[in-house]
């Protein structure tokens, strides 16, 4: 009630007052702290007026490997009182970077010139983009049109195809979709709830956006699926608010819809990397900051409102739908080199045409470096799973990707972002611009990843500036292992990994 207010009046009067938040507060009947508890944890609101010309310009990794700084720089000069240019968070469109926004549009291929000419008024701000055309993935033509009616289907039999094609979560923690679905279909507590985390952010991760603008009948067949499986009462889709083509090739597939099992709602989020985490996303969905839940009781027992409640990733969901309608044997027959199944990749950084690829699970990453156009200079590193992934040089380019290569070659899939990087970049530059946004997005409940990644950050920016030796670099182990070992979720356990790998395997670059 108190987001759904909030976004409500931003939408009407362009930001929030101190004299809403208090009319809200007294409307809704609950204290000025509730309203400002919220209010101050989520980015997307805004306080104070909005101004003619509002600039987003993402600092993020991918953005920051293809000239985003500079970018940043060049608008920035040029800031007045009626042009805000403000640098963000990773904005989703890491294969368009550098990344901005204008007035909460993307402006696509922006440069310096044309984002001069858009703040002196000589060239018109962007409008909306166009729904595009339909992509299917997986699925030759699944989603070119509203699937066949429902069928009953037999929770049983979907969770053993589940298990029999190896499906595993694909939004990063990789944990196996049969057990989950088990697992909450096994719950006897009623209702339950089924939600699928669109809330992706994590810089170099943006194959989720082009599913669900491309194919957003996969993912709610998937959501159908998953609801039928757990006798849900309501489904929700959580999705991140920077993706507004993705809200609109949602709604108008909803909108087609007669055949979902049950009610589903599409929820935009207010912000923030941290609600990609499957309980601070909870939190939001009740109307409280988003700060992740200590852990146990996991949300398969006592999730949304307390009940049991089934989360899963965009892709997992479509790759579910997938797998029941073709069967788990030809899923399992598109992989290759032993691998079973499909994958969506994100490509991003030093490659000729970033973008997303569909491929079979055990393609190299040279190949699949090469279906991108190949490295735009001499391939030094990449990183396979974004910005909590560990980077792995050149030498490594011929693992085959699937959750056990990679491991095995030292880093994580996650949930499949190849972050490209060619020699002569700054790799120390890299390392601190990760953990900066780890720094920047967490959401400061535990105190090791609170002071931790701040910490970090000054030591790797007095290395940069000669404060401070190389050997002092060796400090960020005692910080990591802290981290690790005491936060409460994933972004202060993994803030650190890249930064490691980099100093541990990229010292000799500049
Ligand atoms: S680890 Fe960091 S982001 Fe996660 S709950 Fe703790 S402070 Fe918040
Ligand atoms: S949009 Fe810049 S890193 Fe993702």
């Amino acid at each position: 009630m108190i987001i759904s207010e909030l976004v409500r009046v931003q939408e009407e009067e362009g930001w929030i007052s101190p004299d809403a938040a208090r009319s809200m507060a007294s409307r809704l009947g609950v204290p000025l702290h509730r309203v400002e508890g919220v209010l101050s944890f989520y980015p997307h609101f805004r306080r104070t007026p909005p101004v003619r010309i509002e600039i987003a310009a993402c600092r993020d990794m991918a953005c920051s490997l293809r000239g985003g700084r500079a970018l940043f720089q060049a608008a920035k000069a040029l800031a007045s009182a009626d042009v805000i240019v403000r640098e963000v968070s990773c904005l989703g469109r890491c294969d368009d970077a550098p990344a901005v926004f204008i007035n909460g549009i993307p402006l696509h291929e922006a440069t310096a010139d044309k984002l001069v000419r858009i703040m002196r008024g000589e060239e018109p701000c962007p409008t909306a983009d166009p729904l595009p055309p339909p992509r299917p993935f997986f699925l030759p033509s699944s989603d070119l049109a509203p699937p066949p009616p429902p069928q009953t289907v037999d929770p049983d039999k979907v969770i053993a195809a589940l298990k029999e094609a190896g499906l595993r979560g694909l939004g990063g923690a990789g944990f196996p979709t049969a057990d989950k679905w088990s697992l909450v279909r096994k719950a006897t507590s009623t209702p339950k709830y089924v939600i699928c985390n669109a809330d992706e952010s994590e810089p170099g991760t943006f194959k989720d956006r082009a599913l669900l603008e491309g194919s957003p009948h996969l993912v709610l067949d998937g959501l159908a699926l998953a609801a039928q499986v757990i006798n849900a009462a309501k489904g929700i889709i959580y999705l991140r608010h920077e993706y507004d083509r993705a809200l609109r090739a949602l709604s108008k597939a909803l909108a087609e819809r007669h055949d979902l099992p049950c009610p589903v709602e599409i929820f935009v989020s207010p912000g923030g990397y941290i609600l990609g985490e499957e309980t601070a996303l909870l939190e939001a969905l009740e109307d409280r900051r988003g700060e992740p839940r200590n852990k146990p009781p996991f949300p398969g027992t006592s999730g949304l409102h307390g009940q049991p409640t089934l989360i899963n990733n965009v892709e997992t969901l479509a790759a579910a739908a997938t797998i029941w309608r073709r069967g788990a044997p030809w899923w399992n027959a598109q992989g290759v080199r032993g691998s079973s199944g499909l994958k969506l990749v994100s490509v991003s950084g030093h490659v000729v045409r970033p973008g997303v690829y569909e491929i079979p699970m055990g393609t190299t990453v040279s190949e699949l470096i090469g279906m991108a156009g190949g490295c735009t200079g001499k391939l030094l590193a990449f990183a396979p799973g974004g910005a909590s992934s560990r980077f792995l040089p050149a030498d490594k380019a011929d693992t085959p990707i699937d959750f056990g290569s990679i491991q095995a070659a030292g880093s994580m899939l996650g949930s499949g972002a190849l972050v490209v990087v060619a020699e002569g970049t700054d790799m120390h530059d890299l390392a601190t611009n990760i953990v900066r946004f780890f720094r920047n997005e967490s959401c400061g409940k535990c105190v090791p990843c609170r002071l931790g990644g701040e910490r970090a950050v000054v030591i790797l920016e007095e290395v940069a500036a000669g404060k401070r030796g190389r050997g002092d670099l060796a400090l960020l182990d005692e910080i990591e292992e802290a981290m690790r070992l005491t936060s409460i979720c994933g972004l202060g356990q993994v803030a650190l990994q890249a930064a490691l790998s980099i100093r541990d395997r990229f010292s000799s670059s500049p």
